[in-house]
């Protein structure tokens, strides 16, 4: 039972108006219930801003309940008194913020998504090259239909459930620990025997299609949005603060994984989930081991026919090799596990009518043309803007402003125009004139012969590039900076409050002497404006690899990134290199090219960046805003291999180059592509040719490659 509400204090500001707060719920009049809903309104209003607005709540979250509670209860009593204003009415987003974040022990990742047979057959390829596997060799792999929900970690202590965690970025997510005990799947306390001390299971958290469609009738029934899908009613539930709310929302949840963190002697994943079922959980009865390719397709083809029968919602299958020794050393590349797949369904279509099209100038002021459509409704989404990639494509296609157009949208990715219908071609379609100066600037636009895209050549006096590449460098794998997303940098860049990533940590002083600060703006007060600039200053001191990735530089991603952080250490010996390599022949630009996993091109752009007088300027007026430490990685501290430059050659017999060099990178190695004296090892496989003889001249260590997988055991 929740307390009745005590009688609070009255409100700040909220004047001391008479209160019928101590009379029970089944005693009111009319009246006085007329008075109580607009005082717990008015209450609620209040403390929520407290809580997600300044981050500064003044009751309990039991008293903050009871208010909510009361209002409820008056509301069921009289549903005509039902405000238009109604605490109840309020869902969404903004209550988010009032989770605790948890830091996921180890990263949550996501999956490469495959699309054709072909990505597929490439899946079990990489596999089989990477574990230097005979082609006839079997990979035993386990189909899992792919829930369209959100993943959660749920981490128990001796059987018992401590901690729920939404998946958030992958490195932190939400406490939903009170949500996710109101969930009939998830057992409290684990039943079964051997259950490790210590366990970390990884689900989805999902809603079926049925309790989706209630949900939805009700909302209707009372006026409330409706959910576009199961996934966004799943994901709006377990985000309620409330959790008397999320425990009236039927939500399922289907375990796939767990760590015991303590060391485990299960051998497969098919092991693996017997025991989430054993110890009480739910795994979807779908699931298969398949030992080869075409059981794969086989169960791919065999649940798409099926999958309208199914109780919730997949969007395509997902495959995990089965055997845990091989997924331990197939290990990941940056954020997605070599050793999963996901196939996806073919994408939803839908046709509709393209009304215009517009020019969208990205951050390296590449030109793309987006179709603006009628609105329709794909794959439970509404749609109203789609990519036509380029000038080459809309030509390709021959779309016309006016045409009848199929639209797709797969997955999370941007929806496409796909074809045009030409039978439906009204004679007033008009084709499209790809623009021969920018949009944004009117400065000139590049037709580089091999290249499809065109770009607005301004750089950043173009203030579309300008404003995209502050979006980028705020962004969440740059500098992250809270509250200051998409929306605030266009409003700020269109105050000339911020031009430049130096601005952004300018602003507190020079918001100071503003006639109108930022906490007297439209939709700012004091506690958002001061949590901005809390939230500015938590970023002075910044990672390399971070601070590179946010510098927008074309063609480096953040694994890119972190190569350099990597390889030159710290900021000062990263701008020497880039001052250095300039320079056609020099010791660094040759140290660069031989990095592996910077290619030519890329080489290219990354020296013209730190070229350009603009970026010479911004970075030396950025350093002063900033603390960049040397670039540690996590692994450096206990490994023989940490910092160490390693080459390999020839053939490799017992793993192949990809797990070797992988191994290496992991254990804090930089693999290079041709020796030097700066070689720390050279592990020579079979048939090794040159490099073994100049590392031989240069007295660099020679390993082979049992030494090598000592030295990495
Ligand atoms: S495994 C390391 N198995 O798909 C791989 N994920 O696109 C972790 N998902 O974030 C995920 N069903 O939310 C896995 N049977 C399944 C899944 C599944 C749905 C979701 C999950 C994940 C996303 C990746």
């Amino acid at each position: 039972m929740k307390p009745e509400p005590q009688p609070e204090a009255f409100l700040p500001g909220l004047g001391n108006s008479p209160s019928f707060a101590l009379i029970p719920v089944q005693k009111l009049t009319r009246d006085q219930a007329i008075q109580e809903l607009a005082r717990l309104a008015k209450t609620i209003a209040y403390h929520d801003q407290r809580y997600f607005q300044d981050d500064q709540p003044e009751i309990s979250d039991a008293d903050y309940d009871a208010l909510a509670l009361r209002n409820r209860q008056i509301e069921a009593q009289f549903p005509d008194l039902r405000r238009e204003d109604s605490p109840s009415k309020r869902i969404g987003a903004p209550v988010a913020k009032g989770f605790k974040k948890v830091k996921h022990r180890v990263p949550m990742l996501s999956l490469e998504n495959a699309f054709t047979p072909e990505d597929v057959a490439n899946f079990y390829d990489r596999i089989r090259r990477f574990l230097s596997l005979d082609h006839d060799e079997a990979i035993d792999c386990v189909a899992e239909p792919k829930i369209d929900g959100l993943s959660a970690a749920l981490h128990y202590q001796n059987g018992r459930l401590r901690l729920a965690a939404t998946r958030g970025d992958g490195s932190e997510g939400e406490d939903i620990t009170e949500n996710v005990k109101t969930i009939g799947d998830v057992p409290v306390i684990l039943s079964g025997d051997h259950i490790p001390e210590s366990l970390e299971i990884r689900g989805e958290i999902y809603m079926s299609r049925s309790a989706f469609f209630q949900l939805n009738q009700q909302r209707q029934a009372e006026g409330e949005p409706e959910f576009a899908n199961p996934r966004n009613a799943a994901a709006g539930s377990v985000r309620q603060l409330d959790p008397s709310v999320s425990a009236k929302r039927p939500l399922s949840f289907f375990a796939y994984y767990y760590d015991t963190l303590s060391g485990d002697h299960t051998l497969t994943h098919a092991d693996c989930l017997d025991n989430l079922r054993k110890w009480g959980f739910s795994v979807n009865p779908e699931i298969k081991l398949c030992q080869t390719e075409a059981d794969l397709t086989n169960f791919y083809a065999d649940i798409n026919s099926h999958r309208s029968e199914l109780a919730y919602d997949i969007d395509g299958v997902v495959y995990k090799v089965n055997n845990l020794t091989w997924q331990k050393r197939l290990g990941s590349v940056g954020r997605t596990p070599r050793y999963a797949l996901a196939h996806k369904f073919e994408a939803e279509k839908a046709e509709t009518i393209l009304e215009s099209i517009n020019i969208q100038v990205g951050r390296t002021g590449v030109l793309t043309p987006v179709a603006h459509l009628k609105p329709i409704t794909v794959g439970g989404v509404v749609v109203s803007r789609a990519t036509l990639h380029n000038a080459d494509e809309i030509a390709r296609k021959d779309v016309r402003i006016g045409d009848h157009v199929m639209v797709q949208r797969a997955g999370d990715v941007i929806p496409q125009v796909v074809s045009v219908i030409a039978a439906k071609r009204p004679a007033t379609a008009v084709p499209f004139t790809f623009p021969t100066a920018c949009p944004v600037c009117g400065g000139e636009v590049s037709e580089i012969p091999d290249e499809v895209a065109r770009r607005c050549l301004n750089g950043l006096q173009c203030p579309a590039q300008a404003v995209e590449r502050l979006k980028h460098f705020v962004s969440r794998d740059a500098f992250d900076i809270e509250g200051l997303g998409a929306r605030n940098i266009e409003s700020f860049f269109d105050e000339g409050l911020v031009r430049t990533p130096v601005d952004i940590f300018t602003l507190e002083h020079r918001d100071q002497k503003m006639p109108t600060p930022l906490r007297r703006k439209d939709g700012w007060g004091i506690q958002s404006a001061v949590n901005l600039f809390n939230a500015i200053d938590k970023r002075r001191t910044i990672s390399l690899d971070r601070f590179i990735y946010a510098l927008g530089i074309p063609q480096i991603g953040n694994i890119t990134a972190k190569l350099l952080a990597k390889h030159y250490g710290t900021y000062d010996r990263l701008m020497q290199a880039m001052h250095d390599a300039q320079i056609i022949g020099s010791e660094a630009l040759y140290d660069l090219l031989n990095l592996d996993g910077i290619g030519q091109n890329m080489a290219q752009d990354l020296l013209a960046f730190f070229h350009d007088p603009h970026n010479i300027t911004l970075l030396k007026d950025l350093k002063t805003q900033l603390t960049i430490p040397e670039f540690i990685l996590e692994s450096r501290q206990d490994t023989a291999l940490s910092g160490k430059t390693v080459v390999f050659t020839g053939t490799l017999e017992k793993m192949s180059r990809v797990e070797a060099k992988a191994t290496a990178e992991r254990l804090g190695a930089k693999v290079a592509g041709s020796v030097s004296k700066k070689t720390d090892y050279v592990i020579i496989g079979a048939d090794a040719g040159s490099k073994a003889k100049s590392a031989q001249d240069l007295g660099v260590t020679i390993l082979n490659e049992d030494e090598w997988i000592q030295m990495t055991k």
